[in-house]
């Protein structure tokens, strides 16, 4: 087989990685929450109930922001019922999910564990059951000093300064049937320029109050590819919306399905399948700008130039795999119920990594993007009630390229040959090369997904003298390898034997269907 060969110039930069490409997703759902995150009682639970070893997991992770409350959930989700004395809130039948939800937890516990943890909150309102007023009024609770009865309920509930949260998405995969509330992308849309007006004004966003630092908005896009309604959805929600809003949100996950004629190939296209997902979003949105900035244009000079340069990103929002559609073994309006408790495989870490790659690859437009989930619903980290935590094999790749992956992703180019799968052809050997210039790293992050162990050499350019300070790999002789409590680490990292690096040139030999990882420095 002939050797595939990798070339990453420095000068070639795709853009700068955004932080929040590292950010993560906490649903009340199942058991993300309650015994997730927060379970009083617990021997490593705080004071405030919050479980310090998980705390600890996501902290090692380095998971910037965390979305809250949904997801699904968020489609009916009234905030005031998580507010206030704990034994005055109620207990609501949550109808996303069958479950029963008591509000134990609300936005001030979020935001006390957010700021506990340093983790930035990425807030959802409900634009299901629930519209402008309601999401303005949250925007005034959390973010309004005091002196209203809004912004003083938060003040008595024991947070004097305001919350000051930036990143707000308007409502939750808003063009499927299974949302509560769900509407057409014209309603959504005309809805959503609404409440990003009155979400802005409520921030004190207005030419009298010009330090009010603006809300990072985003606007509910396509829940997956497949949709018969995309991506004119996203046209349409784009066209109402571009100038309110900041980013475009993208979900998708992907799935092992052995009744497919290929499963294996058809799992191992993902990684290029989101790539091709995004560019099919990201022409959406040139489009969409092209026809914004003719119209800014025909207004001659009353037109600014900072109209003129809004652009609008991608938030990449919920992306991993998902396989685990089970019946429920827990009956319905359970609190906290077992649920989306999906146990990760070997090759569900191969994939996840490729997918992790495509966000890279696509930084100069993704600028946000949440794993779905952080913790026991599909998640890189479970819990036992009352126990210990497990890190699932989706942990690795996440730790790796979270903590590393800084900087820039420079344009990568190889010879890889390709596979046919359901999605059309996806490249053997899937790769990712960032750079930070201030930590003068660059790494290396790669998949091999053929049967065969591959040979492949990295051409790095243009960074000086490199020098491999880390190499990691992941590979295991049974693609279905998990770990579980009683095994926790049979799918886990191992370090490899540093290589040299001669003439810019590195050879490696990947074994099959492998993740590797290499850092170098200059
Ligand atoms: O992450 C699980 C669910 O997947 C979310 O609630 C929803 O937004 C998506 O369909």
């Amino acid at each position: 087989m002939e050797k595939v060969k990798i070339f990453a110039d420095r000068n070639l930069c795709i853009g700068q990685i955004d932080k929040h490409i590292y950010a993560s997703f906490i649903e009340h759902l199942g058991r993300a929450v309650y015994e997730g995150i927060y379970e009083p009682g617990h021997p490593k639970a705080d004071a405030d109930g919050f479980r310090t070893d998980v705390a600890q997991l996501i902290k090692e992770l380095n998971v910037p922001m965390v979305r809250y409350p949904g997801g699904n959930f968020v489609s009916n989700y009234n905030w005031r019922d998580g507010i206030g004395p704990k034994e005055k809130r109620p207990t609501r039948l949550d109808l996303a999910w069958f479950s029963t939800e008591t509000n134990q937890f609300g936005t001030d516990e979020f935001m006390k564990w957010c700021k506990k943890f340093d983790i930035e909150p990425m807030m959802t309102v409900n634009m299901g059951t629930a519209g402008p007023k309601e999401a303005a009024e949250l925007v005034e609770y959390c973010n309004h000093a005091g002196g209203t009865t809004i912004s003083d309920m938060r003040r008595a509930n024991g947070a004097e300064d305001p919350y000051n949260i930036e990143y707000w998405a308007i409502g939750n995969e808003m063009d499927g049937p299974w949302q509560m509330g769900h509407l057409t992308a014209e309603e959504y849309a005309k809805k959503a320029v609404e409440t990003a007006k009155m979400m802005r004004w409520a921030n004190g966003e207005d030419k009298n109050f010009p330090d009010a630092k603006p809300l990072k908005l985003i606007v509910s896009g396509s829940s997956n590819h497949d949709m018969p309604t995309f991506p004119e959805w996203d046209r349409t929600v784009l066209e109402y919306t571009f100038p309110y809003v900041d980013r475009l949100s993208m979900h998708r996950y992907y799935e092992w399905d052995e009744t497919r004629k290929h499963p294996l190939e058809d799992f191992m296209g993902s990684a290029d399948d989101m790539s091709a997902f995004i560019n099919e979003i990201r022409a959406t949105i040139t489009y969409v700008k092209a026809k914004e900035t003719g119209r800014l244009r025909r207004m001659g000079s009353r037109v600014t130039k900072k109209q003129l340069a809004h652009n609008v990103y991608i938030s990449f929002d919920e992306w991993n795999i998902w396989t685990v559609n089970a019946p429920r073994s827990e009956p319905a309006w359970k609190k906290a119920p077992h649920i989306l408790e999906d146990v990760y495989t070997f090759q569900d870490m191969l994939v996840f990594a490729g997918l992790m790659n495509s966000l890279l690859n696509n930084c100069d437009i993704v600028k946000t993007a949440c794993l779905a989930q952080l913790v026991n619903v599909i998640a890189p980290i479970m819990t036992e009630t009352g126990g210990g935590t497990l890190k699932q094999s989706s942990y690795y790749p996440f730790l790796y390229v979270a903590n590393n992956g800084t900087g820039e992703t420079v344009r990568s180019i190889s010879t890889s040959d390709k596979f046919e799968n359901m999605y059309g052809e996806a490249r053997y050997i899937n790769e990712a090369v960032t750079h930070d210039a201030q930590k003068r790293e660059v790494c290396l992050f790669v998949c091999n997904y053929d049967q065969s162990a591959r040979e492949v050499e990295a051409e790095l350019r243009s960074f000086g003298d490199l020098k491999a300070v880390e190499y990691v790999e992941m590979t295991h002789s049974n693609l279905f390898a998990t770990n579980n409590f009683s095994h926790p680490n049979d799918v886990v990292p191992h370090n490899k034997d540093l290589p040299a690096v001669k003439d810019n040139k590195v050879e490696l030999k990947l074994p099959a269907m492998s993740w590797s990882y290499l850092k170098f420095r200059y």
